[in-house]
């Protein structure tokens, strides 16, 4: 391909043409170069990016070190695939996840290329292990596209209009969304009743003997970045427990350091029967990961898992160099101080904007969900647009997350300079005050 001379609009119109609208496209730009936490696109603008990829690059875009790894890597071989040539990256990851994953127990772990596909097989392990059919899965949860992924997926437009019939045996308990308290209560004196009401659940909607398993996130990604009180797993993990039932987390978006823990579900001293991970394993490389109970990985027979590029040898190496780097950069104590600046920015503009109906967060996984009017809690949804097409105008990159596309979920590289975060916040602030000039 030759460099590109073209333009946003220009690559856009091609875009369009060619393209279907199906896979969606939140920044009408196109790249050009991208390194740390800054995005260059094809006109030679930079953009400070607080989405990295939709999560993806905790580590930074263009790692010098997994960069590294992958040149090596792709200088002896790229694709043999597992099945056929087995090889060593893959053999060492999954190691090193075994060890690195909460619980001492004995683990295993297997790898596919998605996120949707590590909870497609996440659910089929389960299945397989118990020999029960159902799956219990959580209002505002999102698993992904394929379809049983977004069968998995609660949120109706766009990711379900028009699939139906999704796959059988799925169902639906509301999440602990304080802030929307499905049952109108409030913590600490609603007693969790949302976590407890899961053991009515099974007298009136699904037997708890015919549920392979519950699959939830720690924080809910696409949901909203809404984190529940801190006891809320342990309540549904015993659940599990007394049940037969196989606790999935879907760590694929709050798991590598976004919460300032390796996995979120360390906040919360709850151990995963099995653990699905994707988006910042790989720095970028398509990967996901299975790690779970040796016993329950070695249930399914040989050829019931895996795929052609399942684990591709490249990817794996990547995988290993961003573990290395976080150590080497301390990422984790970096994830905690972005986080807490973020939060504290964040609050700041509660105060200050009536916009902002609440703002929450785990480590650096922090949200800010904007409504119209804070007593009916309308969703704030064109309001959220404009304030990240304003942003991106200003040269920020932001995206968005909630049922109602009304929460900013900042998704910075957490390699990004002090400098680079504090200008970014200062362009949500100028953004907001703008709109609120404008809207009042
Ligand atoms: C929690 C969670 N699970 C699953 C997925 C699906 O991952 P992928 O888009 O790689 O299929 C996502 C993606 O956003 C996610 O956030």
């Amino acid at each position: 391909m030759k460099a590109s001379i073209k333009s946003n609009e220009v690559l856009l119109a091609e875009r369009i043409q060619h393209i279907p609208q199906g896979p969606f496209n939140i920044h009408p730009i196109f790249a050009k170069k991208a390194k740390g936490a800054i995005v260059t696109d094809v006109e030679g603008k930079e953009y400070i990016d607080f989405a990295g990829g939709i999560g993806v690059n905790n580590i930074g875009h263009c790692d010098e070190e997994v960069l590294k790894a992958v040149r090596d890597q792709i200088d002896q071989y790229i694709h043999t695939c597992f099945h056929v040539v087995m090889y060593e990256p893959y053999v060492e990851l999954a190691r090193r996840l075994n060890s690195l994953t909460p619980g001492t127990f004995p683990k295993k772990t297997m790898f596919a290329n998605s996120g949707a596909e590590a909870v497609e097989n996440a659910i089929k392990i389960a299945r397989h292990a118990t020999g029960r059919p159902a799956t219990i899965a959580f209002e505002d949860a999102f698993h992904g596209r394929t379809l049983l992924a977004v069968s998995l997926t609660s949120k109706m437009k766009p990711y379900k209009f028009g699939f139906a019939p999704y796959a059988p045996e799925i169902y639906r308990i509301p999440y602990a969304y304080c802030y929307r308290c499905a049952f109108n209560l409030e913590y600490p004196s609603c007693e969790l009743h949302c976590a407890y009401s899961l053991k009515e659940f099974f007298h009136t909607h699904i037997s708890a003997e015919n549920v392979a398993a519950l699959i939830v996130e720690p924080v809910l990604g696409e949901g909203g970045f809404v984190v529940p009180p801190r006891e809320y797993f342990k309540v549904l993990q015993k659940l599990c427990q007394d049940n037969g039932i196989v606790f999935i987390a879907d760590e694929i978006q709050s798991g590598f350091g976004r919460t300032a823990k390796m996995f979120a579900m360390e906040h919360y001293e709850v151990t995963p029967d099995i653990i699905t991970m994707a988006k910042s394993l790989a720095g970028g490389f398509p990967l996901s990961a299975i790690t779970g109970r040796a016993e329950m990985m070695d249930h399914p027979q040989p050829g019931g898992l895996g795929g052609t590029y399942g684990g591709n040898p490249v990817a794996c190496r990547a995988g290993l160099a961003v573990l290395d780097q976080f150590e080497k950069k301390d990422l984790l104590s970096r994830a905690e101080k972005i986080g807490k600046k973020v939060l504290e920015t964040f609050k700041d503009f509660y105060d200050r904007f009536p916009s902002v109906g609440d703002v929450r967060g785990l480590g650096a996984m922090v949200g800010m969900e904007l409504v119209t009017d804070r007593k009916s809690k309308e969703p704030a949804t064109a309001l959220t647009k404009r304030l990240i097409e304003t942003c991106r105008e200003k040269g920020l990159l932001m995206i968005s997350a909630g049922t109602h596309a009304n929460v900013i979920r900042p998704l910075m590289p957490l390699v990004i300079t002090d400098e680079q975060l504090e200008r970014g916040l200062l362009i949500i602030e100028e953004s907001f005050g703008e709109l609120h000039r404008t809207t009042a």
